[in-house]
């Protein structure tokens, strides 16, 4: 098929939910994409902090094709065993003790939501079921992650949302602790709000957030979908702020492309979570574990659940994330038009005077995806994998296209 034909077939069947970039991707190998013309991209989103081991990824793919010629689902219903290694290594990885595994980011996030509900509704405190999130926060497109979601736009159309949901600004600690009361279930906050413009939290915030969750006994609930597992170098980046969340939600990296979330859970709120409280057909597949267990193995550099990350694609990225920063420091005392570089690690932001808009679509012509989030923030998201070598080119093609859009 012509890109026009693929084109004319979505417009035609395909409900029109997303605004897409006009290219169509037939093939990828390693950092770079292949569109239906043969053209190749480098890829600097990773499918949206996705694929994180890079396309085409031969130990990823002999991984998935030996479960699917085994077995790929069996229900919840039995025992495979799969489900209790991945539990263990994320276990390691993040110190707390269980998992409950579902298929996306959303439904981590639904699953944290209920079961900070379910821990005090099992302790006789039925009436604490309120939430307090951020604002420039985003959990995703069901209706419970919905409504701690902040964007308006998302919101709206879709109300009414679940009652009970305080928004406070990253920059006010003050508001938080106001915003905390004894109805308070969970605080939910991503260490770094990814889709609401690469926003690091402020240290006092973050600060804030752990001292009120430790005067309180509120529940934490840190979203780790687009900043954790590897991203910033930090197995999570709730660990950067010396967080101890009871609850913390996992998805895009863990199967760099197979679909996996999973809700990591604390002993004290698993306590209180009994048989039949949640669920899920998919969940927790062998399919989908196999990937996963496969994907960890390649960012720890080792088979076995260590606590402790030495080496693998992890250490790699936290010699890529310094190099990435600096270069795009670079750009901005370059480029009078880019205001600030925001994040860390592989996760990048930079924020524009204007809409990034016309500097995604000229990434793109040169060959680079990148994508526009806040309206004014070139997103960067690339595979763990990517080399200095691709850092200084995706640096250059944005020097370029920089300097065109500003004229
Ligand atoms: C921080 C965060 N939470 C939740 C989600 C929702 O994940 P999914 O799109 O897999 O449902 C996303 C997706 O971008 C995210 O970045």
């Amino acid at each position: 098929m012509t890109s026009e034909q693929v084109r004319a077939l979505e417009a035609q069947h395909v409900l029109q939910t997303y605004k897409r970039q006009p290219v169509v991707f037939t093939r990828g190998e390693g950092r770079r994409l292949f569109d239906v013309d043969g053209r190749s991209y480098l890829d600097f989103l990773s499918g949206i902090g996705v694929v994180v081991l890079g396309h085409g990824h031969r130990g990823l793919a002999e991984a998935v094709a030996d479960q699917a010629h085994t077995l790929i689902h069996t229900s919840n219903l039995y025992y495979h065993p799969l489900q209790g290694q991945l539990a263990a290594r994320l276990a390691a990885l993040s110190g707390l003790p269980r998992a409950f595994f579902c298929n996306s980011g959303t439904e981590a996030m639904e699953a944290c939501l209920k079961f900070a509900r379910r821990y005090w509704y099992s302790q006789g405190l039925t009436d604490r079921t309120r939430f307090v999130a951020l604002t420039h926060g985003f959990s995703g497109r069901t209706m419970g992650s919905l409504s701690v979601t902040s964007n308006p736009a998302y919101r709206e159309p879709f109300g009414p949302l679940i009652p009970g949901v305080t928004f406070v600004s990253p920059d006010d600690p003050a508001a938080l602790v106001a915003a905390v009361t004894d109805k308070t279930a969970a605080i939910v906050a991503e260490p770094i709000q990814g889709e609401g413009g690469v926003r690091p939290l402020p240290e006092a915030f973050a600060a804030a957030i752990a001292d009120v969750t430790q005067r309180t006994g509120t529940l934490l609930i840190a979203d780790e979908i687009q900043c954790g597992l590897g991203r910033t170098g930090h197995p999570f980046h709730f660990q950067a702020f010396g967080w101890t969340p009871d609850l913390v939600t996992v998805g895009k990296a863990i199967g760099s492309g197979i679909p996996v979330g999973a809700a990591l859970v604390s002993e004290r709120v698993a306590a209180q979570i009994s048989a039949g409280d949640h669920g899920t057909t998919y969940g927790g597949n062998l399919l989908a574990m196999r990937a996963a267990l496969y994907v960890l193995e390649e960012l720890t550099g080792s088979t076995a659940a260590e606590p402790y990350v030495s080496g693998g694609v992890m250490g790699h990225v936290r010699e890529m994330g310094p190099i990435f920063g600096a270069r795009l420091d670079n750009l901005r005392a370059r480029h009078a038009i880019v205001s600030s570089v925001r994040g860390a690690g592989l996760m990048r932001g930079l924020e524009l005077t204007i809409d990034a808009q016309p500097v995604v679509e000229g990434a793109l012509a040169a060959g680079l995806l990148v994508n526009r989030t806040a309206e004014r923030v070139v997103r960067m998201l690339p595979p763990f994998t990517v080399t200095a070598a691709e850092i200084d080119e995706a640096v250059e093609i944005l020097d370029r296209v920089l300097a065109e859009v500003a004229g």
